[in-house]
């Protein structure tokens, strides 16, 4: 079992998410969407690279897998759900957090 946590201010993302080419390099066109359709994107956009980040913590014995490898599709019910290289991860299980200025994301892997 591996685990991985990582934790982001939400600031930091306010500003960089005005930069669409950074949108477009650290997120999948789903997150975007998703996260453009909240209130407050930028804790959406924070909490999911925390989410990245977190994951390959977990992961990094995969020498192959990179922070733009991996994102998050929300199931119907709100849980959060990890791909990696668009295809979805069972055995590593996500939980997200977010407040207006932090966000938290943590990752186990069972693998
Ligand atoms: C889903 C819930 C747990 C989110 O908690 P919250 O304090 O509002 O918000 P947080 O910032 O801690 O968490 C938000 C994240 O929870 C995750 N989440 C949402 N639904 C989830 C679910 N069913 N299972 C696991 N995680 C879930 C998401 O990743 C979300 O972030 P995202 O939209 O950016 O992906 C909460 O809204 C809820 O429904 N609680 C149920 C408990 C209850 O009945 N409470 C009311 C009576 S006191």
């Amino acid at each position: 079992m591996k685990i991985g946590i990582d934790i982001e201010e939400v600031k930091r993302f306010s500003k960089l998410i005005k930069d669409k080419t950074f949108l477009k390099r650290v997120f999948s066109k789903e997150e975007i969407a998703y996260c453009l359709s909240k209130k407050q994107s930028s804790q959406h956009f924070a909490v999911r690279f925390a989410a990245k980040e977190a994951v390959w913590k977990a992961v990094n014995h995969q020498k192959n897998v990179v922070i733009t490898d991996i994102y998050i599709k929300n199931e119907e019910s709100g849980k959060p759900q990890v791909f990696i290289k668009n295809k979805k991860v069972s055995y590593i299980d996500v939980s997200l957090s977010h407040t207006a200025n932090i966000v938290v994301a943590v990752a186990v892997s069972s693998k």
